[in-house]
């Protein structure tokens, strides 16, 4: 009896911090979480501003509800997925990757962005990193929680690789650079413009590792992932979607 009443206080509080559409026009302001460690998505430009191609895309949401958009910084550990259910954020985007699992605590939208995990080895791969040939033996770096690790586990682990999990993706890099890894575990266009910034550091090699989508995030039952979606159809039908993809993004 009292453990049923408990959860049922549970299950409504944990709806009731789903914003909705009218929460959202009610305090006019749509908050936006992110890690802006990810590069061309959300990153801090010189003048410390968080800028890139998620925020854009959210600053166009947030437009179409009639409110400002307000972007709070959050780890991606942090993120991905308690920022989100705890009604922290409005909404998420980071490059976040759309997942069944996540998708059991989160809700998605459409997916906006279709991407890779890849494999970064320094220039000019001095180790000869190939996959599938050859992960047996080998160090490899990932990011904590994110796909990059999921799928490694899944499918690296399997092939006698060791894992070495890093919060910071710059301490990847960093370790890369040293050739303290074979290889780091990125998202690809991160590394066409890590390769850009940086040119004559990092190189793509081997095979990818996996496809992915990247969606906007919302806790679940929010009716914010069906306005999102409105949003983004309209950029597409637009053309306004792809001028973002050519003011952000390194075209192949
Ligand atoms: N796409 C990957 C994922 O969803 C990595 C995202 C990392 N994003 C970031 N801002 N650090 O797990």
């Amino acid at each position: 009896m009292k453990r049923s009443l408990m959860l049922s206080v549970l299950v409504v509080s944990s709806v009731s911090l789903a914003a909705s559409v009218a929460d959202v026009k009610k305090k006019g302001v749509l908050v936006l979480g992110t890690d802006p460690t990810f590069a061309p998505f959300e990153f801090k430009g010189a003048d410390g501003q968080i800028q890139g191609f998620d925020i854009d895309i959210a600053r166009a949401v947030a437009k179409d509800l009639g409110v400002r958009l307000e972007v709070r910084a959050v780890g991606f550990g942090a993120l991905m997925p308690q920022s989100v259910t705890s009604g922290r954020v409005d909404m998420a985007m980071s490059g976040i990757t759309i997942t069944p699992e996540r998708a059991k605590v989160v809700a998605f939208s459409a997916p906006y962005y279709r991407s890779a995990q890849v494999f970064i080895v320094r220039s000019g791969n001095p180790g000869k990193f190939a996959w599938p040939a050859d992960v047996k033996g080998k160090t490899i770096g990932v990011q904590a929680n994110t796909t990059g690790q999921f799928t490694a586990n899944d499918m690296l682990k399997p092939k006698g690789a060791t894992l070495k999990v890093y919060d910071d993706f710059a301490a990847g890099l960093a370790d890369v650079r040293a050739g303290r890894v074979a290889a780091l575990i990125g998202d690809a266009p991160t590394v066409d413009d890590l390769k850009k910034r940086l040119p004559g550091q990092f190189d793509k090699a081997g095979a990818d590792l996996a496809a992915e989508d990247y969606g906007m995030v919302f806790a679940k039952g929010s009716n914010l992932a069906a306005a999102a979606n409105k949003t983004l159809a309209r950029l597409r039908a637009s053309g306004e979607y792809q001028a973002l993809l050519n003011k952000w993004i390194v075209q192949k």
